[in-house]
């Protein structure tokens, strides 16, 4: 799982570079398949549940599950959500990062570092000992103290052979409650925080999730392996 951590956070460097005002969502599905191939990995995502694509690209109130297409240019003051999985050897990495095309405004700059702020207060509590929603109320706790709201229809999980195992990682709850974390856990930890309402529908495609209200919204997403003391080891950094 480190192996295939690290072939996604490459790969999500790669696009973080190589977005900007006039590519398209197809250009950086391109970029990424072939990243993760030429590194001898495979994509995670396409063909999971008939997704057809490598990277998830999720634009302004786009929550996950983006389609990549050539239809969709890239603009000036937009936000993507770049998502990706990559197996290595049977097992699996994933990811997400949400960054700015060009330059946004300071209250939209603000909706991405407390997302990814979110993210870590998360990781801060992956640790043994801790029960499963000490992770979740982190995140729910540190998205609302800002005036944004988690996303409750879509949760983190358990990753390993497979891209999705239990348990469920959901980015709201009281503290206390779930399963004790162990040692060697692996958890995709991954908040999505809207600066509007949480709601979410699913788009006529199947998979793109956007806001109900129509506000933007922003995702991050480590791949994290629980130790036997200390901070969680966080797989997909590079
Ligand atoms: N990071 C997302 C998840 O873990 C991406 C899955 S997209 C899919 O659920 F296409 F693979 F479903
Ligand atoms: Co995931």
């Amino acid at each position: 799982m480190a192996r295939a951590s690290k072939v996604v956070a490459e790969t999500l460097q790669a696009l973080k570079q190589a977005v900007r005002p006039g590519i398209t969502t197809e250009d950086l599905d391109r970029i990424a398949e072939e990243h993760i191939r030429s590194r001898g990995g495979i994509p995670a995502f396409k063909g999971y549940r008939s997704y057809p694509k490598t990277l998830c690209a999720s634009v302004n109130d786009q929550v996950v599950h983006g389609i990549p297409s050539s239809r969709r240019m890239l603009m000036e003051g937009d936000i993507i959500g770049l998502d990706l999985g990559a197996i290595v050897e049977g097992f699996y990495g994933d990811a997400a990062m949400t960054v700015p095309v060009g330059s946004i405004s300071p209250k939209v700059a603000e909706l991405l570092r407390v997302t990814e702020e979110a993210l870590y207060k998360g990781i801060e509590q992956a640790r043994v000992g801790n029960r499963l929603s000490d992770i979740s109320h982190a995140v729910q706790q540190h998205a609302e103290a800002a005036g944004f709201s988690v996303v409750t229809d879509f949760v983190g999980h358990g990753i390993g052979r497979q891209l999705h195992e239990e348990p469920q990682v959901p980015n709201y709850g009281k503290p206390g409650q779930g399963p004790r974390l162990q040692v060697g856990m692996v958890l995709a930890i991954e908040p999505m925080v809207n600066m509007g309402q949480s709601g979410v529908r699913v788009l006529d495609d199947q998979w793109t999730a956007v806001t109900k209200d129509g506000s933007l919204s922003a995702h991050f997403e480590h791949t994290i392996a629980i130790q036997a003391e200390g901070p969680a080891r966080i797989l997909t950094k590079l």
